[in-house]
């Protein structure tokens, strides 16, 4: 487990860049955190990584955000409003796989097994510490 600590959004879109340079297609990270903890700033810095230009944006109405890498792309989940496999079936998180991605995953806690469906998963866990600091802690856990 490695633990960072962030004092502003920059630094965690910095922090999520330098862990993304060892991700790989299928990856699934699985965020845990508040509201306003910064997951989504952690995902521009994983964009960033990946050669990905375009904003990343909460996908809290969309749900799903893709976006064209480099190499590999992103695909930013938001599992607000998601609470059972069945419902992730229906908004098609399954066909995201072998689509040559990652899967940045917001609100994964909403979904208790989530984690059986990758091979490879990073639990990333941003937890408020003030105003602008965040302490944040990367597990590989699968
Ligand atoms: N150290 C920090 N890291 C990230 N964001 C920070 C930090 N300090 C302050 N902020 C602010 O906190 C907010 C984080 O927003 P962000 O959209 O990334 O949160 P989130 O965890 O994705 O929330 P939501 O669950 O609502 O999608 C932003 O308004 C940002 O400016
Ligand atoms: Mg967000």
């Amino acid at each position: 487990m490695e633990k960072y600590i962030s004092n502003g959004p920059n630094d965690t879109v910095r922090i999520g860049e330098a862990f993304a340079a060892g991700l790989k297609p299928d990856d699934g990270i699985l965020y845990k955190g508040e509201m306003g903890a910064g997951k989504t700033y952690f995902t521009k810095g994983i964009a960033k990584a990946l050669g990905i230009a375009e904003e990343v944006t909460s996908p809290t109405f969309a749900l799903i955000n893709e976006y064209c890498g480099k190499k590999i792309n992103l695909f930013h989940f938001d599992l607000f409003r998601i609470d059972s496999f069945d419902d992730l079936y229906a908004i098609g998180f399954f066909d995201y796989f072998d689509r040559n991605g990652v899967l940045c995953i917001e609100w994964s806690e909403n979904i208790p097994d989530l984690s059986d469906s990758f091979n490879t998963v990073y639990q990333v866990t941003i937890s408020k510490t003030g105003e602008e600091s965040r302490e944040i802690t990367i597990e590989k856990i699968k």
